[in-house]
This record gives C-alpha cells, sequence and structure tokens, in this order.
C-alpha cells in the first residue's frame, strides 16, 4: 500500500502478554499521528473487530495521544489480548451439540473494511503472527511486531519481554540459593518458555544454577542425581535445578496440562514430576516452585522499553514504505523486515552447539544428559 494511500491503521496485541506491548502501542500511536494518520486499537487480539457482540461499549478504542501516554513502563497490554481468538480456527457448535473449528477469516477482513481501515500493526507470537500472516494473504495490509517471553520466534535475534522474564527468573532464582543452602534441599525452579528453553537457559546460567533442564536436551533423572551427590561430596549441600516447562525426559514425553479446541496445548507439571523423582533417586529433601505468569508481568527492563519502541516505530515506517506481510526483526544494530512466511511455523530453538551452552558445561552446569 503507497504512503498517500494510508489514512487509518489499527494495532492489536494478541497471545500471552509480554512486557512491552504498551510500548508498542505508544510507539505505533505517536509514530502514526506524526504522519497525520488515525489510530484504532482492537481489543483482545482481533475479538474486539470480528465479534462486535461481545463489546457492547466498542472493541475498538480510537488511540489517541493521550490514550497512550505514560504507558511505557507498564507491564500489561491497555488492549487486552487473547490466546482464544483465533479467526481461521474459530471454536464453533454444531446443531447436534459438538464443537468444530470454523475458518471466520472473511468475516475479520469485511470487519476492516467496513471500519475503512487500510493496514495492521499485529503484536504476536507465532500465533498470532500465523494469523495475521493469513489475513495479508486475503489482501489485508499488515506488518507484524515479534512479542513473546519465550523467545522462540525465528528471523529475529530476539522478541521483546524474553530480556523481563530472564531478568526476573534471575532474581528469583538467587533469592532461592539461601533457603536451599539454609536448610540443605534441592530446590527445583520451573519457568515457563513452551517449547523452547531460552528462559531456564539464560536465567539458569546467570544466577549460577547447577543443573539447567531444556526441552531440546531431553534429560536422564540419573545423571541430575549423580551431579547432585558429586556436589554432596564436594561439600555442596544444596542444589538448584532450573528446568523449562517444555523439559522431557530421554524417550520420555511433554508435561501438559490440558489442550482445549482453538488453542495451544498448555504446558506445566514437570517441575512436581522431578521434584518426586529426585527425592526418590537421591534421597535429598527436594522442593519445587514455579514461577509461571510470575515472569509475564512487571514493568519492561530498559532493554525491552527500547526494543519495543524501536519495533513499534519501525513497523509504522514500515507502512509507510509499502511494506506489507513483513515483520519487523531485531539484527543488531538495526532493524530490518522479513517475509512473515520465513516467521511463522517454525520455531528458535536453542542450538546445541551455541555458546550459552558451551559455557554452561563448561561452568560445569550439568544439562541433564
Ligand atoms: O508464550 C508465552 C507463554 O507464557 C508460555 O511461556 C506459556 O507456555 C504460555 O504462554 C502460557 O499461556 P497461558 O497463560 O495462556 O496459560
Amino acid at each position: 500500500m503507497a504512503r498517500s494511500s494510508i489514512k487509518r491503521i489499527a494495532i492489536n496485541t494478541g497471545g500471552g502478554d509480554a512486557p512491552g506491548l504498551n510500548a508498542v502501542i505508544r510507539a505505533v500511536t505517536i509514530s502514526a499521528l506524526n504522519r497525520g494518520w488515525e489510530v484504532i486499537g482492537i481489543r483482545d487480539g482481533l475479538n474486539g473487530i470480528f465479534l462486535p457482540d461481545q463489546y457492547p461499549d466498542g472493541g475498538l478504542i480510537p488511540l489517541t495521544r493521550e490514550k497512550v501516554r505514560g504507558i511505557t513502563h507498564l507491564g500489561g497490554t491497555i488492549l487486552g489480548t487473547t490466546n482464544r481468538g483465533n479467526p481461521f480456527k474459530y471454536p464453533t457448535k454444531r446443531k447436534d451439540g459438538t464443537m468444530y473449528e470454523k475458518d471466520r477469516s472473511d468475516d475479520v477482513i469485511r470487519a476492516f473494511k467496513k471500519h475503512k481501515i487500510d493496514a495492521l500493526v499485529a503484536v504476536g507470537g507465532d500465533g498470532s503472527l500465523t494469523i495475521s500472516h493469513g489475513l495479508a494473504e486475503k489482501g489485508l495490509a499488515v506488518v507484524g511486531v515479534p512479542k513473546t517471553i519465550d523467545n522462540d520466534l525465528d528471523k529475529t535475534v530476539i522478541t521483546f519481554g524474553f530480556d523481563t522474564a530472564v531478568s526476573f527468573a534471575t532474581v528469583c532464582i538467587d533469592r532461592l540459593h539461601s533457603t536451599a543452602e539454609s536448610h540443605q534441599r534441592v530446590m527445583v525452579v520451573e519457568v515457563m518458555g513452551r517449547y523452547a528453553g531460552w528462559i531456564a537457559l539464560n536465567s539458569g546460567i546467570s544466577a549460577s544454577a547447577d543443573v539447567i533442564l531444556i526441552p531440546e536436551i531431553p534429560y536422564d533423572l540419573q545423571k541430575v542425581a549423580e551431579k547432585i551427590k558429586e556436589r554432596e561430596r564436594q561439600g555442596g549441600h544444596f542444589t538448584i535445578i532450573v528446568v523449562a516447562e517444555g523439559a522431557k525426559p530421554k524417550g520420555g514425553s511433554l508435561s501438559v496440562v490440558s489442550k482445549e479446541l482453538g488453542r495451544a496445548e498448555r504446558l506445566g507439571g514437570v517441575g512436581e514430576r522431578i521434584t518426586a523423582e529426585i527425592q526418590a533417586l537421591t534421597g535429598k529433601e527436594t522442593r519445587c516452585v514455579v514461577l509461571g505468569h510470575l515472569l509475564r508481568g512487571g514493568t519492561p527492563t530498559t532493554f525491552d522499553r527500547l526494543i519495543s519502541l524501536r519495533f513499534g516505530a519501525a513497523a509504522v515506517r514500515a507502512l509507510e514504505q509499502g511494506k506489507t506481510n513483513v515483520m519487523v526483526a531485531l539484527d543488531p544494530p538495526t532493524v530490518r523486515y522479513v517475509p512473515l512466511e520465513q516467521v511463522t511455523g517454525r520455531m528458535k530453538a536453542v542450538p546445541l552447539d551455541c555458546d550459552t551452552i558451551l559455557s554452561g558445561r563448561d561452568l560445569g552446569i550439568s544439562f541433564g544428559d
């Protein structure tokens, strides 16, 4: 879409929230207003535009300078978000009461036309960007902004939200050292990250964990028990284990909490699972702490604020330059644009030969293998 034809853009935030969302909203809004464009915020992913009946007060929020004032440092999203709103797989009831996933994407396209919205800045992770890619293929001008605490999106060095999550996890693990040492216990800390081990790896190394279990390296608890016993022999009567929610035993399966129609499976429970097994294997009192959604809250770090603001402004520049069906990506020292089709449906796992893992091994950390 050529620059002159843009009059009105929308922004939405989809999937799990992440620190930095409000900073992106502010950057997009101010950058667009400065170009004379109108900016509309869509509530709760795309629900605000394609399910108007659910929003008696309006699913679309005109974004003004006043609306975005003073929000850069706030966690969450002023627009709301959801991971249940995929219009391509909308859970729908049949006459016989059974449910199926219906493609309602044409309703979304129609709604954008009805509201005379020329383009969308879609802020999200793989799920939301896959939806955005689908809408772009149907003719909507879309620029994606990579969000997720999990850092598992391909083609960007980092996603915003990750640094804040890792920083907080590091502080939490730091705090567990003193209680673990005082009670001579094994402490297991479960962190989010879905199918990737970035949060566990980076926080575990930063906070001097003894064992880090990530999805990319299936674990053997015998090896973990050996590490704990070796520490005992060397006078270390406590052990800190960081486990990613997506970690799984060698030849075993993921710990899944639930799988519902129209949304991604929920992971969790691996921490408790290995806690019992480690206690049985070592005879040492072992306790589990699940950091869970605490990693998604709080004020974004300076790093996350800055890349969020840079991503938001760069998304508006992309639209101005007529770029669409792309994602803003961090490629230090700059941001660049990558086609959405190169991003979606992939996952950026931790490479086994990356220097962070090699350094962890050099530091004596066990990866349970
Ligand atoms: O993708 C971010 C994330 O926090 C994952 O780390 C986690 O598996 C998932 O979202 C949890 O989502 P929900 O809050 O919907 O259970």
